[in-house]
C-alpha cells in the first residue's frame, strides 16, 4: 500500500524465513531497509529455482524498482558486501542509484573478526556463545565504547590513519589474548581499496528515507536474528549484540516509531536455533533430525547443522508482546507434512514453578521443562496450495492454533522456498 512502513522482524532464533517473507512483500514496497546485524544474517530468496543468500544487501534488491537501504544500525563489514554485491551482479541485478549504505553505519574490520574468534576460543564450554564469528560483537562494543569507524569515514582523507591506529590498538588486545596479530598495513591497503570502491554508495540514509516518506513511498524494514537472540529480549548472554526487535528499526533507521504502520512476525511452523544457548522444545532425538532433515536446516551463512524442535507458543507469545505484531507470516508448514503427531509447547516447568512467559536468566530458561500439547498431523503435501481452502482440515486446525494460543491472525503462510509457494490470508477470512 502506498505510504505505509512495514516491519518485519524474526519472532524466535533467527532463520524463520524473513528473507523469503521479503522478497514476497517487496512487489508492494518502494524500499527495503536493513536497520541492525551485520553480515551474521543470511537471509535466503528463492526465485525461478535458483537460491541467493543475502547477507548485508537487504532482500528487496531482486525486484527492479525497488531501493534498498543498509541503514545506521548495522555494522558492515566492507570486504563482505563488495563480495555480495559481486554476487547480486552476477545475477543480473544492478546497485548503483538502488543500493545506499549509511553514512552512520559501522565498519566491521578485519580485527573484530579475530577478537571474536579469539573471545569464543578462550571460552570454555557452557560458557560459548557460538557466534558466526564474522566480528559483531567486537564492532558493537566499538560503537558503544566511541571508538568506532563509521561508513561516513571511508569518504575522508585520512581514513588510512583512522584505520592503522586501530589495528595497532587491536593487535594489542589480540596479543593480550594470545591471539597471533595482523599485518597492519595489509589490513590498511585493504580498508582503503575496499573503500574506494564503496563511497559512491555512502549516503545520508536518514535524510533519503524521510524524503521518500514526504513523497508517499513505502518503506519495509527487514528484520535479521530474532527476538530470542535480541541483546535485550533474547536468551541473554547466548545473544547477539543488536536490537533484532521491532523497535531496532526506528533507531537503525532515522524513521521515527510513529512512522511505523505495521509489525509483521515471521515465525517458523517448528522452532530452529543455531549456537549455544538454552533452547526449551529441543528434540535431541530421531525427530529432530527429521525436522533437520526434511527442513533443511543448515545455517546459511555458516552451514553449521541448526539445533530442532517443537513450535514453542510461550516464544511466540512474547514475540508478540514485545515486538507489538500484528500479524504472522507462518513459514514451513510444509515441512510438518509427514508426521502422524506433532507437538506444541503452551507453557514451561521449571523449579516447580509454571512458566507462561519467557524467564529473563538463561539459566532458569535451560531448566525450562516444555508442556505439551499434541495435534494430529495431515500427512499431505501442503506445497502447491494456493488458499487456505487447499489445507487438509488438521493443518488449518494447526495455524488457528497457533492463532489462539498467541493471539495474532496468521496474514502470510509459506508452504515452501519459492515466491510462488505463499498463501496470503486476507485480514477477515474464515478460518478453521
Ligand atoms: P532467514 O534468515 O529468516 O531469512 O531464513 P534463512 O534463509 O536463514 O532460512 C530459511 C530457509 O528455509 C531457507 O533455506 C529458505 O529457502 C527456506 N524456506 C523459507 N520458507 C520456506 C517454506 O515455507 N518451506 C520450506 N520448505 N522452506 C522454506
Ligand atoms: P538471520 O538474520 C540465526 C546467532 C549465532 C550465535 C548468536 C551470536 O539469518 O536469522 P553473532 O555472530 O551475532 O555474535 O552470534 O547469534 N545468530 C544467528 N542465528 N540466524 C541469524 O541471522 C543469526 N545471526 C546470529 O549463531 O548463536
Ligand atoms: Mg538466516
Amino acid at each position: 500500500m502506498p505510504g505505509t512502513n512495514t516491519v518485519l522482524i524474526g519472532a524466535q532464533w533467527g532463520d524463520e524465513g524473513k528473507g523469503k517473507v521479503i522478497d514476497v512483500l517487496t512487489d508492494r514496497a518502494d524500499w527495503v531497509v536493513r536497520y541492525q546485524g551485520g553480515n551474521n544474517a543470511g537471509h535466503t530468496v528463492e526465485i525461478g529455482g535458483t537460491r541467493y543468500v543475502l547477507h548485508l544487501v537487504p532482500s528487496g534488491i531482486f525486484r527492479e524498482r525497488t531501493k534498498c537501504v543498509i541503514g545506521n544500525g548495522l555494522v558492515v563489514d566492507p570486504a563482505g558486501l563488495l563480495a555480495e554485491i559481486a554476487e547480486v551482479r552476477a545475477a543480473g541485478f544492478g546497485v548503483e542509484g538502488r543500493l545506499f549504505l549509511g553514512d552512520r553505519a559501522h565498519l566491521v574490520l578485519p580485527y573484530h573478526r579475530a577478537l571474536d574468534a579469539g573471545r569464543e576460543r578462550t571460552l570454555s564450554d557452557g560458557e560459548r556463545i557460538g557466534t558466526t564469528q564474522r566480528g559483531i560483537g567486537p564492532a558493537y562494543v566499538d560503537k558503544a565504547q566511541r571508538t568506532g569507524l563509521r561508513a561516513g569515514a571511508m569518504c575522508l582523507p585520512d581514513f588510512a590513519d583512522m584505520v592503522r591506529a586501530r589495528v595497532e590498538d587491536a593487535n594489542a588486545r589480540l596479543a593480550h589474548q594470545g591471539q597471533p596479530v595482523l599485518d597492519v598495513a595489509e589490513v590498511v591497503s585493504r580498508a582503503v581499496a575496499a573503500a574506494k570502491e564503496l563511497a559512491p554508495l555512502v549516503a545520508d540514509t536518514v535524510d533519503l528515507l524521510h524524503g521518500a516518506m514526504a513523497r508517499g513511498e513505502s518503506i519495509l524494514f527487514e528484520g535479521a536474528q530474532g527476538t530470542m537472540l535480541d541483546v535485550d529480549f533474547g536468551s541473554y548472554p547466548f545473544v547477539t549484540s543488536s536490537n533484532a526487535t521491532s523497535g531496532g528499526a526506528c533507531t537503525g533507521s532515522g524513521v521515527p516509531p510513529n512512522r511505523i504502520d505495521k509489525v509483521i512476525g515471521v515465525l517458523k511452523a517448528y522452532t530452529t536455533r543455531v549456537g549455544e544457548g538454552p533452547f526449551p522444545t529441543e528434540l535431541l532425538d530421531a525427530t529432530g533430525e527429521t525436522l533437520r532433515a526434511v527442513g533443511r536446516e543448515f545455517g546459511a551463512t555458516t552451514g553449521r547443522p541448526r539445533r530442532c524442535g517443537w513450535f514453542d507458543a510461550v516464544v511466540a507469545r512474547y514475540s508478540a508482546r514485545v515486538n507489538g505484531i500484528d500479524a504472522w507470516a507462518l513459514t514451513k508448514l510444509d515441512v510438518l507434512d509427514g508426521f502422524d503427531t506433532i507437538r506444541v509447547c503452551t507453557a514451561y516447568e521449571a523449579d516447580g514453578r509454571r512458566h507462561e512467559t519467557v524467564p529473563a536468566d538463561a539459566g532458569v530458561l535451560a531448566r525450562c521443562r516444555p508442556v505439551y500439547e499434541e495435534h494430529p498431523g495431515w500427512k499431505a503435501v501442503l506445497r502447491g496450495a494456493s488458499g487456505l481452502a487447499d489445507l487438509p482440515a488438521a493443518a488449518r486446525a494447526y495455524v488457528a492454533r497457533i492463532e489462539s494460543l498467541t493471539g495474532v491472525p496468521v496474514e502470510i503462510l509459506s508452504v515452501g522456498p519459492g515466491r510462488e509457494n505463499t498463501i496470503q490470508i486476507p485480514a477477515k477470512a474464515a478460518r478453521g
